[in-house]
């Protein structure tokens, strides 16, 4: 008899689907019901792009850009993004040190196909961005997991980083701010890890800095390259515009990094999607260059959401949760509610999982599972959403979570 062979690869059978992007689809059908639903699930800001982006694509479009760009982008919007991690920074970048792409994901997929052979290993600190392990696997690559705790305000030690590392370890992942935890790495933690690369020469950064202008409380931005001239020529950084700008469907992002990693990055592009969309890149150079006041404009109102936030999520018994000190979400560790009863259901709440679908149902709110992203004893929720629908959502979220005995 003959053997049955899958159509589908076992690396792609092997591939989890975005656990956030699957909660969009999900509360996307519940409204086309028209269930109500309060999303604070999504990791995309609620703000429209600002107007001024929108004309400048129109006018690169009555320009005539409309055809293939170049594969690693346009030069001025790659002098624009080098500019931009130059002044921000500090960061000696040159446009030949950054390749454009079709979002930050895919900076991140690029940086990691060319860095990574079957078998080597990736450090992730966790709790971490839901499509590090996954990229990273599918490349055949090895996650090992440097495991940070609320109670310690998520901080790693160089004897963690130590213990994960061996001769098959490739590659750090950065990400700071952080999403899941809103977490950013002062200098002392960034002197942490600059220490321990120092004594493994071939290891390398992917330093995902994509939430860098969205910074809290007066904080400076610090980044790994500014430590130390050695460690910068072994750093990728990873920026785009979704987050800062409101754009995330324009689908720009960027790496800077050395110039044949960033050539091989290049390369696999060229093999794949080719050069990113030419408007979008029109618009984002616009945006690169005219946009501080609007990313100012929104960073404020991030911050008082997030502090009008804040304050309702302490009243919540049961719930903590670190004031996070950039991005846009809030983490809280809920497994006090672990093993109590969805009455409705009787059901008991067993996982985080468990507790976002009685959210979901029980008080309409969307919110994700921790579990993807190496925290499973938390959910997270977004504050990219206006004040009244937080205020709505997280009144909701306590009563239904006083309900569960
Ligand atoms: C940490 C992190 N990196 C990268 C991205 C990808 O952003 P983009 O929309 O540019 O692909 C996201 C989006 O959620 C993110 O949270």
């Amino acid at each position: 008899m003959e053997e049955e062979v899958s159509l589908i690869s076992s690396r792609v059978q092997r591939l989890q689907p975005s656990a956030t992007l699957e909660v969009a689809d999900q509360v996307m059908a519940l409204k086309a019901k028209g269930v109500e639903v309060i999303d604070l699930g999504v990791g995309e800001p609620d703000f429209i792009t600002p107007r001024s982006i929108c004309q400048a694509a129109e006018e690169a479009m009555e320009k005539g850009f409309t055809k293939y760009s170049p594969v690693a982008g346009f030069m001025p919007l790659r002098e624009a993004a080098a500019e931009f991690l130059r002044s921000y920074f500090g960061l000696p970048y040159e446009p030949s040190h950054v390749m454009i792409s079709s979002g930050a994901k895919q900076a991140v997929f690029n940086a990691l196909t060319v860095c990574l052979n079957p078998g080597d290993e990736v450090i992730l600190i966790s709790p971490y961005w839901v499509t590090y392990p996954q990229q990273v696997e599918f490349l055949g690559g090895i996650v090992r997991v440097v495991r940070t705790r609320e109670e310690e305000e998520y901080r790693f030690t160089a004897e963690q980083l130590e213990e994960k590392i061996n001769s098959r370890t490739k590659v750090i992942i950065l990400n700071s701010p952080s999403n899941p935890t809103g977490v950013v790495y002062d200098r002392t933690a960034l002197e942490v890890l600059a220490s321990v690369m120092m004594d493994h020469p071939r290891l390398l950064v992917i330093s995902d800095d994509i939430y860098c202008q969205l910074l809290y409380d007066n904080r400076k931005p610090v980044h790994m390259g500014e430590i130390s001239p050695e460690i910068f020529s072994r750093i990728i950084t990873i920026g785009g515009m979704s987050k800062s700008y409101a754009m995330t469907g324009w689908r720009i992002g960027y790496a800077a990094g050395p110039r044949e990693i960033i050539s091989a990055m290049i390369s696999v592009q060229s093999q794949v999607t080719s050069g990113a969309n030419s408007i979008a890149q029109m618009a984002s150079l616009f945006a690169l260059k005219n946009g501080e006041k609007e990313v100012r404009r929104m960073k404020e109102e991030f911050e008082v959401r997030r502090n009008f936030g804040y304050a309702l999520l302490k009243e919540i018994p049961g719930i903590r949760c670190i004031k996070p000190g950039g991005a846009f979400y809030f983490f809280p560790k809920c497994s006090e509610f672990f093993g109590m009863e969805w009455r409705r259901s009787r059901k008991k709440i067993l996982s985080s999982l468990d507790l976002c679908e009685y959210l979901l149902h029980e008080a309409g709110v969307a919110v994700i599972s921790g579990d993807p992203f190496g925290g499973p004893d938390h959910i997270r929720i977004s504050y990219a959403a206006d004040r009244k629908v937080l205020k709505e959502g997280l009144g909701r979220i306590k009563e239904a979570l006083a309900q569960l005995k």
